[in-house]
């Protein structure tokens, strides 16, 4: 529909795709400081919870404008299509894909969390479980399709957001149960 030959669309692309990966981390992290009920004197619950959520919003947002620079970019030939059909892409169809099928878990992730209220936990909780998929997946797309992955400060980066997503999972699920327990009324009784 539209495309543009600057190259400025091409670093658009490129550093939306490193700022989304970053916000992703983050989001992750915080996602996980808030199910693991993290709190410091001066770090209430609840700005845990609104930054999770900022940081989830804005990675939409970087997400949504790196999708939107990379089809306009003319010198790549990328549809709308490819972005949310994994694997339909004619260019680099396999990296892409990877692309499209972290947006796709975005948007459920995205979407189901707006509208928590109305679908009710148990489902809410089943799709939020995809976002340790998500994040592997656009993380790997990076890597793979990245002009920039080569560049040490771009690989700087990579690996410290990977650490902190490996590290953050690896505490959440050694140190809590999977689905952290309400006390049971027989239990509570006994308080
Ligand atoms: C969760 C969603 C996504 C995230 C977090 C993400 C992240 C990234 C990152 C980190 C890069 C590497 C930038 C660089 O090193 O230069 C990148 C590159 C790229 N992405 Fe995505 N991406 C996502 C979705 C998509 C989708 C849906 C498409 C397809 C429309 C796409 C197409 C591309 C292309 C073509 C490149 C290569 C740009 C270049 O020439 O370096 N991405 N992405």
């Amino acid at each position: 529909v539209f495309s543009a030959s600057t190259p400025w669309v091409w670093y658009f692309s490129r550093g939306t795709g490193i700022v989304s990966i970053v916000l992703l981390t983050v989001s992750v992290a915080l996602g996980i400081a808030q199910v693991t009920r993290l709190e410091a004197r001066g770090w209430p619950r609840f700005v845990t919870s609104q930054l999770h959520k900022t940081a989830s919003l804005t990675a939409v947002v970087f997400i949504a404008a790196h999708v939107v620079s990379v089809i306009a970019d003319g010198y790549v030939n990328v549809r709308w299509g490819a972005a949310v059909i994994p694997f339909s892409s004619s260019y680099q169809p396999f990296w892409v894909g990877l692309g499209a099928v972290a947006t796709d878990l975005l948007i459920a992730l995205t979407v189901t969390s707006l509208l928590r209220q109305h679908i009710g936990a148990r489902l809410w909780r089943t799709v939020h479980w995809t976002a340790y998929a998500c994040w592997p997946v656009a993380f790997t797309h990076g890597l793979g399709i990245g002009t920039d992955t080569s560049l040490l400060w771009v690989r700087a980066l990579s690996a410290t957001c990977a650490l902190a997503v490996v590290g953050a999972a690896a505490w959440r699920f050694t140190t809590f149960p999977a689905t952290p327990r309400r006390p049971t009324v027989a239990a509570a009784g006994r308080r």
